[in-house]
């Protein structure tokens, strides 16, 4: 007797994504990855996006021994001090603001640790624990009593009571966090009525520009490369949009090519 072969399963295009929903993060998330964006409204839906993400997500094994994580660790080790020559002056103004307790998210090989003197309590969150050493070495260095959390700021935070904080840093993080209005909503959470968000990042050039588009093609090759970050982010505009009581934000552009682009300053509770 004849029987029917049975039927072939659906063939997949692309690159193969797990199914929607299986694992914390192994899938490309429903909603953009920054809404106020629609790069990665694009983005995540092409396949090359999505295979983009997965390099970035911890959806892929990662590279072998870490390696994406360990060489932006070097990175910021050793090209660090560049950038901090460029905006040395800027965070002398800024950081005699962070008083008290003091949190900072992404505190990678701890530039800002320097300027923290009027720190009561310092607690970091960094979750690439190839900085770790570099951190805790910085720390050292500045006499700095302090307690270092492997953890991503959004699961620390996951956990912290309201008001817990009375200064949060941020440099050069909001760039790379997957939701940037979700963060800073729950960095104001965090901190005391009347506490400081204190920031330093670099953001998206002007819709239109010349510029904005060359972010916008580099994006990927950031994503991959430097742990997330998102050069065409809309940060400033974020962080208005997010209930500060006060925000006083500086935009200033270094020589830094398609990154120029930055803004500098605080937003209090
Ligand atoms: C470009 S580095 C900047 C490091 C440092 N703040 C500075 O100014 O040099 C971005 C840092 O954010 C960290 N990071 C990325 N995602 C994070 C998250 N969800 N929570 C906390 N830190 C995060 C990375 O591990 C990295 O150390």
């Amino acid at each position: 007797m004849h029987r029917a072969p049975p039927p072939m399963p659906p063939k997949q295009r692309g690159c193969r994504l797990p199914p929607r929903g299986v694992g914390d993060t192994c899938c490309v998330p429903s909603a953009p990855i920054d809404a106020a964006h629609p790069f990665h409204t694009t983005f995540v839906r092409r396949d090359w996006g999505k295979a983009a993400f997965l390099w970035h997500s911890e959806a892929m094994p990662s590279t072998p021994y870490g390696l994406r994580k360990r060489l932006l660790a070097w990175a910021m080790a050793k090209g660090g001090p560049r950038y901090e020559r460029l905006v040395e002056d800027r965070k002398r103004q800024l950081f005699p603001h962070a008083q008290g307790r003091v949190l900072e998210i992404g505190a990678g090989v701890g530039p800002n640790l320097r300027f923290l003197t009027g720190v009561t309590e310092y607690v970091a969150a960094e979750p690439n624990r190839f900085m770790l050493p570099y951190l805790q070495a910085e720390l050292k260095r500045c006499g700095l009593q302090g307690a270092v959390i492997p953890q991503s700021a959004e699961a620390l935070l996951a956990n912290t009571p309201e008001a817990a904080f009375d200064t949060v840093v941020c440099t050069l993080g909001l760039c790379s966090v997957s939701d940037a209005s979700g963060m800073l909503r729950t960095i104001r959470r965090v901190l005391r009525p009347g506490g400081k968000l204190l920031l330093l990042e670099h953001v998206g050039a002007e819709t239109g520009t010349g510029l904005c588009a060359c972010q916008v093609a580099i994006s990927p090759l950031f994503w991959c490369l430097a742990d997330g970050c998102k050069p065409n982010r809309r940060t400033a505009q974020a962080v208005e949009a997010c209930g500060f009581a006060r925000v006083q934000l500086d935009e200033f552009r270094l020589p830094l090519g398609p990154i120029a682009p930055h803004i500098c300053g605080w937003a209090e509770r």
